[in-house]
């Protein structure tokens, strides 16, 4: 038996889908007065995957979705819930998840979305290992999804640098011996709503007519936003190992949301943790919000760096402000 918590859910597959149009720095340079030097230094970001007109955040879900299931040997039909964090999905209801529910035949599952910001993901997977652990559901699906690039302000240099689309899946299903989620927390601090906020509604009716208003755009106190973030991220950081009833010391791999990388550099620091135990895919893909830590997760995986055996630990902040973390073992 290993150290640490007893799982309820595990993670049986991880799918993702993400746009194919990469928009470079050098892209940027092009479009507002900025330069991949500042880009770089500041966030660690060196290209971002946006949108084309026409898509849907569904879709990315959808593909991602259907590899999660595969590789988890489990049907559409075998699963219970469907649970989206997004704040970007294609309407605003039905839900994004109701699309991919009917999409994937997923006839005997509830579907939901989840409203936390770039803590989406964490916050659904705390509902979905809740399910397991409740026994009301046996086999969930998570997803982490975005598409804010409709929501940026092209011409404000300070947040359009930032962001990018995608999706990321997770197959949650009961776990039978140690591996699986050992802790998920979630937290959140509505006295900061004015940092970082978007007013507007959905995405199919804003690109439908085209005109947008200030407060339709993202809107964000960068500095303000930073400041809070490094701090919160070391404490819920401490808090997700402490729950999971291990050491930071224990931790293979740390899978931070991949805001900006001076943020995940004090977060490793502040846990001790070398840069060489942290997974970073920001320069890849910006800032995708809900959809960072499956996408990381998932190349983590892929790439054959988090093995079997192997415990992670993920940390998330976003506007509202929200957070989350959770460890696990694969
Ligand atoms: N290119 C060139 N110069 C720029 C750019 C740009 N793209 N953007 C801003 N600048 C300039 C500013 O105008 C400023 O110039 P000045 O000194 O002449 O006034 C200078 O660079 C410094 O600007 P700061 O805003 O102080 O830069 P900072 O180092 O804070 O970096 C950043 C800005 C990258 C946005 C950072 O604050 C950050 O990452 N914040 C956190 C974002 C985040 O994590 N959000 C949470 C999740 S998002 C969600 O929940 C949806």
């Amino acid at each position: 038996m290993s150290k640490g918590a007893k799982p309820f859910s595990r993670i049986a597959g991880l799918g993702i889908g993400i746009p194919d149009t990469v928009l470079t720095n050098a892209d940027l340079e092009r479009m507002v007065d900025t330069n991949d030097e500042w880009i770089t230094t500041r966030t660690g970001i060196k290209e971002r995957r946006i949108s084309k007109p026409g898509e849907r955040t569904s879709d990315y879900c959808i593909k991602a979705a259907r590899e999660a299931l595969e590789e988890a040997q489990i049907q559409a039909d075998e699963l219970d819930a469907i649970v989206i964090g997004t704040i970007s999905g294609d309407m605003r209801f039905p839900a994004t998840a109701i699309f991919v529910q009917e999409a994937i035949g997923a006839k005997n599952a509830a579907a939901f979305d989840v409203s936390a910001t770039c803590s989406g993901f964490i916050y659904s997977m705390y509902m979905g290992d809740t399910m397991i652990a409740a026994k009301r559901a046996k086999n969930v699906l998570v997803i982490g999804t975005e598409m804010l690039t409709p929501l940026v302000n092209w011409d404000d240099r300070s947040t359009c640098v930032l962001f990018g689309d995608g999706a990321g899946a997770v197959v949650l299903t009961e776990a039978t011996d140690d591996r699986g989620i050992l802790s998920v927390v979630i937290g959140s601090n509505g006295a900061h709503t004015d940092l970082l906020y978007t007013v507007g509604a959905g995405m199919l009716s804003r690109s439908g007519n085209g005109r947008y208003l200030k407060n339709d755009f993202i809107n964000m106190n960068g500095n303000e936003v930073f400041r809070h973030a490094v701090r919160m991220l070391e404490r819920t950081a401490k808090e997700s190992v402490a729950k999971a009833g291990l050491e930071a010391s224990d931790i293979d791999w740390l899978i931070p949301h991949q805001a900006n990388m001076r943020i995940i550099q004090a977060t490793a620091e502040r846990m001790n943790m070398p840069m060489e135990q942290v997974f970073l895919n920001i320069h890849k893909y910006g800032n995708t919000s809900s959809a960072s830590v499956p996408l990381a997760m998932y190349e983590a995986r892929r790439e054959g760096k988090l093995k079997d055996g192997q415990l992670m630990l993920s940390v998330v902040f976003g506007g509202g402000f929200t957070w989350g973390g959770m460890v696990a073992r694969f």
